[in-house]
C-alpha cells in the first residue's frame, strides 16, 4: 500500500458490478475530514493521463447507496488532485424504449433522496448554481466514447433514496415528471463535485424496466447486478477510451463554480 501524496487528475468512480478498472495500478489510503471514502484508491497511468479509481460501494460492495461516504468519496479524488470525474451507474429505465443494455448519458437530475450528507458548506453562504448537473465537456467526451455502443444523449435521472427498490405508483409519477432513468447513487455525488468545483459526468447502463414501465414482477436485484455483469466489459471499454479523451484543460462552467464565493473551508 502506497500513500499520498500522489497525483491524478481524472477520477472514476465505479458503481453497482465495477469494482476494478485499472491495470499495474498503485493502491492509496487516503484520509479525509469526513472520514475515509469507501475504498483504498487506485491509480494508474492511462494514454499518459493520471486516473483514479474508487469503487462507490466498496470493492465488497459493503455500502448500500444509503450508507456511502459521498463526501469523502469526492474530497478524497480532489485532494489527490483529480479535477475531472467520470461516474458509471447502474439504473432502471422509467420509458418502455430504454431497456436492459441501454446506456444514458443523463443531462438532468431530480434529488428524491433524503437525509443524505449533501453539502460541504454547513456554515457560510456559498449557493452553488446546479442548473446543469453534469460537466458539458465531460457529456460530449462520454456520448463519442461510447458511440460503439449507441449511447442515448440526455435524460433527467431520478435518484431515490433506497435501498428498496420503487412502488408501481411512485415509478410512473417518476416518468410522469420527466424522469427518464432512475438509480440510488447519482445524489449527492454530482452536487458535492460541483461545491468542490469538479467536472462530473455521468454514464447509466439500463439494467430493468422501473416497476410502473414493466406490468410484469417489479425489479429483482438479481436482476440488476446480472445485467451489469453482462455489460461490465463494454462499460469498461468505454471508460477507458473517455478518460483518454477528456480535453486538458477545463473550459466549462465547472471549473468555475466557486467563482466570487468567500469558502468557509479550505478546499485540498
Ligand atoms: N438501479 C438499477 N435499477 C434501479 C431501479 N429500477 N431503481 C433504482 N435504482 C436502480
Amino acid at each position: 500500500m502506497n500513500h499520498p501524496p500522489a497525483a491524478a487528475e481524472i477520477g472514476v468512480i465505479g458503481g453497482s458490478g465495477l469494482y476494478a478498472l485499472l491495470d499495474n495500478a498503485s493502491e492509496h489510503e487516503v484520509s479525509t475530514p469526513y472520514g475515509p471514502p469507501s475504498d483504498p484508491i487506485t491509480i494508474a497511468d492511462l494514454g499518459g493521463r493520471h486516473v483514479a479509481f474508487l469503487p462507490r460501494h466498496g470493492r465488497d460492495h459493503r455500502y448500500p447507496p444509503h450508507k456511502i461516504n459521498y463526501r469523502a468519496n469526492l474530497w478524497a479524488l480532489r485532494s489527490l488532485g483529480v479535477r475531472q470525474v467520470l461516474a458509471p451507474c447502474a439504473v432502471g429505465g422509467l420509458r418502455p424504449e430504454l431497456g436492459p443494455g441501454t446506456f444514458v448519458v443523463p443531462d438532468q437530475l431530480i434529488d428524491r433522496t433524503s437525509g443524505r450528507a449533501q453539502t460541504y458548506y454547513d456554515t457560510g453562504a456559498v449557493h452553488v448554481n446546479f442548473a446543469d448537473p453534469y460537466c458539458p465537456a465531460g457529456r460530449r467526451t462520454l456520448l463519442q466514447a461510447a458511440s460503439a455502443v449507441h449511447p442515448v444523449d440526455g435524460g433527467a435521472m431520478v435518484v431515490i433514496e433506497g435501498p428498496r427498490f420503487s412502488t408501481r405508483a411512485e415509478s410512473k409519477w417518476f416518468t410522469a415528471i420527466g424522469g427518464t432513468v432512475v438509480n440510488m447513487t447519482g445524489h449527492p455525488e454530482a452536487v458535492l463535485a460541483r461545491e468542490l468545483s469538479l467536472c462530473y459526468s455521468a454514464i447509466a447502463l439500463v439494467t430493468d424496466l422501473d416497476a410502473g414501465v414493466d406490468g410484469d414482477h417489479g425489479v429483482t436485484q438479481e436482476e440488476v447486478f446480472s445485467v451489469f455483469r453482462e455489460n461490465t466489459e463494454k462499460l469498461r471499454s468505454v471508460l477507458l477510451n473517455a478518460v483518454t479523451s477528456l480535453p486538458l484543460e477545463r473550459d466549462c462552467p465547472c471549473a468555475r463554480s466557486l467563482d466570487g464565493i468567500k469558502l468557509p473551508l479550505e478546499l485540498p
